[in-house]
């Protein structure tokens, strides 16, 4: 895989994707998005990667698009950039395995935004978080009036979007945008720590899960409740199904295969 703008590796079961634009503070550009794609294809397609960890440097998670580009285009090349930005964003959301997004400094426009197309997010005391577009005359277009708004409600998203200041860790964690508030000295292990955990779990298990939660938005409760009951005595034809269960009664850690 040819990757110019992000580091890759993987690890025991779990995938780091690092944006690595230090320079600007890993704005994203066409070609973080690009790569972003690629590492996506590749975490889908590898039954080894249980876990997906997305993470910037020490300074910046992502300071969002980047702006230089911004300043020539038309709306024809807002359109197909801010179409990729889409689709990357929920190829990360569609992805069938638990996301985590570990955040240092700064979270802005469309890094906060791939920050909340993550399924969990631990954030360092030193990030910052914000949909500052307004300032530029423009809105968040990378999913961020949608996903904001799901995940903090219609009043606060239309402050966070309207006023578009940057807001710290604690005033993020409160806000419940972010699941988990660690020490910037910490935050690695503590990222590592969720991610072996969630790279233990069965994974058909953790993918059903995470379709119905998404199918909550788009459905009426009943559909919804249909959808559980089918998805949850599909699950009873798991191997996984059976070794958690005997792993239970024989008082040991189940083993979970993916099947
Ligand atoms: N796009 C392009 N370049 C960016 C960028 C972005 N979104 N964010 C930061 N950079 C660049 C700066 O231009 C600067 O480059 P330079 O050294 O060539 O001048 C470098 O990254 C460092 O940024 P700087 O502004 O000097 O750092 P700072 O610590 O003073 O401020 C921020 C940090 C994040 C507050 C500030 O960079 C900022 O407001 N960035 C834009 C955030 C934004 O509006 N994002 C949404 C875009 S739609």
């Amino acid at each position: 895989m040819d990757l110019k703008t992000v580091l890759y590796w993987k690890d025991d079961g779990i995938a780091t994707v690092q944006i690595n634009r230090p320079e600007v503070l890993n704005a994203i550009n066409e070609d973080v998005l690009i790569d972003l794609s690629l590492v996506l294809d590749d975490v889908a397609s590898d039954p080894q990667v249980k876990v997906l960890v997305v993470q910037g440097d020490g300074n910046a998670f992502a300071a969002g698009a980047d702006i230089k580009n911004f300043v020539s285009y038309g709306p024809q090349d807002a359109h197909n950039y801010i179409y990729q930005v889409q689709v990357t964003m929920n190829k990360i959301m569609a992805l069938g395995k638990p996301t985590l997004a570990s955040i240092a400094g700064y979270a802005l426009g469309g890094g906060c935004e791939m920050a909340l197309a993550c399924d969990i997010r631990i954030a360092a005391d030193n990030a910052f978080f914000g949909l500052p577009e307004i300032n530029l005359g423009i809105v968040p277009g990378g999913s961020g009036t949608q996903r904001l708004t799901r995940m903090v409600g219609e009043g606060k998203a239309k402050e966070l979007i309207f006023l578009g200041e940057v807001f710290n860790a604690q005033q993020a964690f409160q806000l419940g945008l972010v699941n988990f508030l660690v020490s910037a000295e910490e935050l690695k292990e503590q990222t590592l720590k969720i991610a072996k955990k969630l790279s233990k779990k069965p994974p058909l298990a953790i993918r059903t899960a995470k379709e119905l939660i998404h199918l909550s938005y788009d459905v009426d409760i009943y559909t919804g409740l249909m959808m559980e009951k089918e998805k949850f005595a599909f699950l009873f034809s798991s191997d996984d199904q059976k070794e958690g269960m005997t792993a239970f009664l024989e008082g040991r850690k189940a083993v979970f295969k993916g099947k």
